[in-house]
């Protein structure tokens, strides 16, 4: 089954406008157009119009850190999804781990968060993980789950398949502790089964499920060549151009 490969750029809350131009215009020039897999980068809000226009659209898609769970109105500081597809964006990702944590973002939320995004055309990036504590407790497969049907259950078909799906295990995430290939794999074959009794044998093998989680470019090609891992969400290794082009190189 052919999946898409994909090798995505989380900034996080890093990098001024002039910082994020002075990237994107090193990239566009590393890459040339050439890349066997698909670059996703998601810079803060702020900087996704001008961005949009200078990243290579051949190669590179950009995409947000989030956005609003209410179409439009009274919402102080919020941004809708209709705001961030009038920027040129394509993509949004949703339900980060720090999302969840520190903004407490629930799965009802997370649930209309999605509607509205794919009313408007983005792809999501749906992140999902289990921390330290389930983990030691093995209920990691169970946490999974639940994130997985919750925010998802109500999807039809159709709308599931546009999903990317991140798996970031929150006890890897800006840790330097990376789950092992083999740790990743079993969670990322236990994902594409679940997907595979709710939407079907096809939908299950066409899902991107990216690994997320101190991804760097020692570690990358490893992970990477497990049959069930399509690709990265890259963090602190997606802020210097020579760390995540040797990321994409890793596939
Ligand atoms: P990290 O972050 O690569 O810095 O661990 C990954 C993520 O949060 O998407």
């Amino acid at each position: 089954m052919i999946r898409n490969k994909i090798v995505a750029g989380n900034w996080k809350m890093n990098k001024t406008l002039q910082e994020g131009i002075a990237f994107a215009e090193e990239l566009n020039q590393v890459l040339c157009g050439k890349t066997k897999c698909k670059i996703i980068i998601a810079p803060p809000f702020i900087h996704l119009s001008k961005l949009s226009k200078i990243f290579d659209k051949t190669s590179i898609s950009v995409a947000a850190q989030d956005c609003a769970d209410k179409a439009s109105g009274a919402y102080t500081g919020e941004v809708s999804a209709a705001m961030i597809k009038s920027t040129g964006a394509s993509c949004v990702i949703l339900g980060h781990s720090e999302r969840r944590a520190y903004y407490g973002e629930t799965s009802d939320i997370l649930k209309e968060k999605l509607r509205l995004a794919l009313l408007e055309n983005l792809t999501p990036i749906f992140c999902i993980g289990e921390t330290l504590a389930e983990r030691e407790a093995d209920e990691q497969f169970a946490v999974v789950e639940i994130q997985l049907k919750s925010a998802l259950l109500g999807l039809s078909a159709d709308d599931f398949a546009k999903i990317i799906l991140a798996y970031e295990p929150v006890w890897a995430i800006g840790t330097g502790k990376t789950a092992t290939p083999s740790q990743a794999e079993e969670m990322h074959a236990f994902i594409r089964s679940v997907i595979e009794k709710l939407y079907g044998n096809t939908v299950a093998g066409q899902t991107s499920i990216l690994y997320g989680g101190s991804c760097n470019a020692k570690n990358a090609a490893e992970l990477l060549a497990k049959p069930n891992i399509d690709g990265g969400l890259i963090g602190g290794a997606s802020l210097k151009v020579e760390d995540f082009t040797a990321i994409i190189n890793a596939f």
